[in-house]
């Protein structure tokens, strides 16, 4: 069979057409040379009725590969509920490899301005350098502000995305780096209180990011939020940023405390950032791991150290990140390090596949259960 399509596998699809906005998934019934029989779409409980000479997106994900293509409804069968059309000529598809394994890291701390978002910025990047494919998303509600660090005009945010107005393909922009990024927009709020319009929208949006990435990464805000702990008890893996300063550190302790007392099953690990030197970074790294370890029972990882560097702010001003700007300066190297170990350890976790939560059922479902 071409490209390996097969009943089951699952399509992604959008439309041109003014009625229907949203992305829906559905899955192949059959193939036939180069026919496809595609199932008609559930949405919000009920089957979305497309029609005869629509022209859709499709994406199927074959397990190994991204099969995309543009295509007309040829005809359709009602009482089967299902679709069929063409699939094109070779030059019309387009093949990506499918990522199997998404894994999302939440990036939060208790304190903020503690470096959270110029560490997210930076270690997405450095990971895409290391030839992964990385989306970033701005998931600070109060204050989200990766579109200046990353000097990235952003046409639409995430909030078009929930209100249906876009697609999640839409709302994705290129940023510097090979990078992909989301942005937060303000009125991200509405979070908090969703419909089931919405929850569905999320779920295949989510989806969509997890066969595409191999990782994606939250920049949160800082503090108790229920939102940011939604992100930290989905996510594979949350990075907790602290700084040497004793407020910061409490902060941080209170963080974790909170996210371990409503689930253990988490993995959370810790950045010292803005390190005077590297014997202040482990010593403040020791005093949390071992503090965290008597009193809450919890081994919690470190992740490193980064020193305080005047590079840092610097590309902040210059609104370009300090990988790229300054590729062989203290922090990039570090940053590089990081990542490098980062990959690394993924390679690892690839063999337990139970670490991985399932990011998107997992964050439906602790809104569904307010
Ligand atoms: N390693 C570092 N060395 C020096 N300054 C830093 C470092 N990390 C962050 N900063 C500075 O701290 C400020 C706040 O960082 P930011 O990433 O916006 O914090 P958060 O997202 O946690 O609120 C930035 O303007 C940046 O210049
Ligand atoms: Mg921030």
């Amino acid at each position: 069979m071409r490209y390996n399509l097969k009943p089951d596998q699952q399509v992604l699809i959008t439309t041109d057409s003014p009625s229907y906005r949203n992305m829906y998934e559905s899955s192949i019934i059959s193939v036939d040379k180069d026919m496809l029989c595609i199932a008609m779409p559930y949405y919000n409980g009920v089957h979305v009725p497309l029609n005869v000479g629509f022209v859709l997106k499709l994406r199927i994900n074959t397990g190994d590969d991204i099969v995309s293509f543009t295509g007309e409804i040829l005809y359709r069968n009602v009482s089967r509920r299902c679709f069929f059309l063409r699939l094109p000529d070779q030059n019309d598809i387009q093949l990506t490899k499918a990522s199997n394994r998404c894994k999302f890291i939440t990036v939060t701390s208790g304190k903020g301005g503690v470096g959270k978002s110029c560490f997210a910025v930076n270690y997405a990047i450095a990971l895409s350098k290391l030839g992964k494919k990385v989306l970033l998303f701005d998931a600070d509600l109060g204050m989200a502000n990766l579109d200046v660090l990353l000097k990235c005009n952003t046409k639409y945010n995430i909030v078009d995305f929930i209100d249906g107005r876009k697609t999640i393909d839409e709302v994705i922009s290129q940023a510097p780096g090979g990078i992909d990024f989301i942005a937060g927009g303000s009125g991200i709020q509405k979070l908090a209180s969703l419909n089931v319009d919405q929850l569905n929208r999320i779920s295949i949006g989510f989806t969509f990011l997890q066969s595409t990435y191999d990782y994606v990464i939250f920049d949160t805000g800082a503090g108790l939020s229920k939102n940011v702990t939604n992100f930290i008890h989905s996510s594979d893996e949350t990075i907790i940023v602290t700084t040497p300063e004793p407020h910061a550190i409490t902060d941080a302790y209170a963080i974790i405390k909170v996210a371990l007392e409503q689930e253990r099953d988490i993995t959370l690990k810790l950045l010292v950032n803005k390190c005077a030197t590297p014997a202040e970074g482990a010593e403040v790294l020791n005093r949390i791991i071992n503090v965290v370890k008597d009193f809450l029972d919890y081994s919690i990882e470190s992740v490193g150290i980064i020193p305080e560097s005047r590079f840092v702010p610097r590309s902040v001003r210059e609104q370009s990140p300090y990988v790229l700007a300054y590729p062989s300066s203290d922090v990039s190297l570090i940053l590089n390090e990081l990542a490098e170990r980062e990959i690394n350890d993924f390679a690892e976790e690839e063999e337990n596949p139970w670490r991985f939560k399932g990011f998107a059922s997992k964050f439906i479902s602790l809104f569904r259960n307010e």
